[in-house]
């Protein structure tokens, strides 16, 4: 396996490793001592053949919930938790990523004091079927804040959000929250390459979940979603704080796997004149943080599988985070949760399912001091 697999072989890749990993994790239970040697070597012999990655040493984490209360710093006005890319397979409860789904809703139930309200950041299903969007409704009405949905383009391109809007409103909405306004973006729109083509619904949806394929367009929020955010925001002072929830990264990231969103910087034109902005997004599956101008981004966990960093090609980072192991289930997933400080600016806390967790604080990332490029 090499580095250079494209978004669908890399996701097929994973998934036929993880049905071998699912059995030896398996057999580990009820194994002595040499036989769990024989699996473990097994395990390192997979992830050397795999050739990407070294096998990195088992190591002890604390993979409680680690982000520290909110009422523990007081700079802290009110935090906010998040769930994304959980990419349902219609196959019931017992399907590895709905048992993922699950364990997110049980890390946010367990926060102590609980989180004001929960972000689901889009993919919800894998294949935008209904019964996958039923079952992600089914397990993220275990949570017991209220939620905030927000759509990925694995939930809309089956029926162009036909069920998606049924069983969770609109797709883009704002809201204030003790002083800071929220703005939910649906930002997976694409150009119509269906019609004239003459593809199905399942043809149309497997196309977009390519990511790379060269049949589909790339991502943008649209001139019309452009339109209600202008008028949504001129309302606003300036001095007010604004956290936007989209799906794709508001900037460009990453063409070749459409970790992109090819309107970005006329959506970030709208966000430069307020003074502290947020953009909190899914869809790249990894811990990312970016700035540019007064805008910070992070990036979502995703709770099914993690993305690797692209080899080449991406912009300068305000951080660059250690590469996940792709042959490790939870390696890189997990989720999360957002400190809004009294000052508008935030804190976002890495809930990572099999590592130490990792806070990146605003004034890291406006000090850069953790290597890469710069801000800019
Ligand atoms: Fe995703
Ligand atoms: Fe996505």
């Amino acid at each position: 396996m090499g580095i250079n697999l494209t978004p669908k072989e890399l996701e097929r890749e994973l998934r036929e490793r993880s049905l071998e990993s699912e059995s030896l994790i398996q057999s580990l239970f009820n194994c002595d001592r040499r036989h769990f040697l024989k699996v473990s070597a097994r395990f390192a012999a997979m992830a050397a053949a795999a050739g990407v990655i070294q096998p990195h040493a088992f190591q002890l984490v604390d993979v409680a919930y680690a982000a520290a209360s909110p009422d523990a710093n007081p700079e802290v006005g009110f935090r906010f938790a998040y769930v994304s890319d959980s990419h349902l397979f219609a196959r019931g409860m017992n399907h590895r990523f709905a048992k993922a789904a699950l364990k997110a809703v049980e890390d946010v139930n367990a926060l102590d004091p609980q989180p004001d309200f929960v972000l689901f950041g889009g993919d919800l299903a894998q294949d935008g079927r209904p019964e996958e969007l039923e079952l992600g409704r089914q397990i993220l009405s275990g949570l017991k804040p209220p939620v905030k949905m927000m759509v990925g383009e694995h939930d809309w391109y089956f029926d162009l959000g036909e069920k998606w809007r049924q069983m969770f409103g609109p797709d883009r909405y704002s809201f204030d929250h003790k002083s800071v306004h929220f703005v939910v973006l649906n930002s997976v729109v694409e150009d119509d390459f269906w019609t004239v083509k003459g593809y199905t619904p399942e043809q149309r949806m497997a196309i977009v979940a390519g990511l790379d394929d060269g049949r589909q367009s790339r991502f943008k929020v649209g001139e019309e979603q452009r339109d209600w955010l202008h008028k949504d925001l001129e309302k606003l002072p300036k001095t007010t704080p604004l956290v936007v929830f989209s799906h794709s990264p508001l900037y460009k990231y990453y063409r070749p796997w459409n970790f992109w969103t090819d309107d970005a910087e006329q959506v970030q034109a709208l966000l430069f004149p307020f003074k502290s902005v947020t953009v909190v997004h899914g869809h790249t599956h990894q811990l990312l943080t970016n700035r540019i101008r007064n805008i910070t981004f992070h990036g979502m966990l995703s709770t099914a599988w993690p993305w690797p960093y692209a080899p080449q090609g991406l912009p300068p980072l305000t951080l660059q985070m250690e590469r996940t192991d792709p042959f490790d289930q939870f390696d890189g997933c997990g989720d999360g949760s957002v400190d809004v400080l009294k000052s508008g600016t935030v804190n976002a806390n890495y809930n990572l399912w099999d590592r130490n967790p990792r806070t990146v604080t605003y004034a890291e990332v406006t000090k850069g001091i953790k290597g890469g490029g710069p801000s800019y």
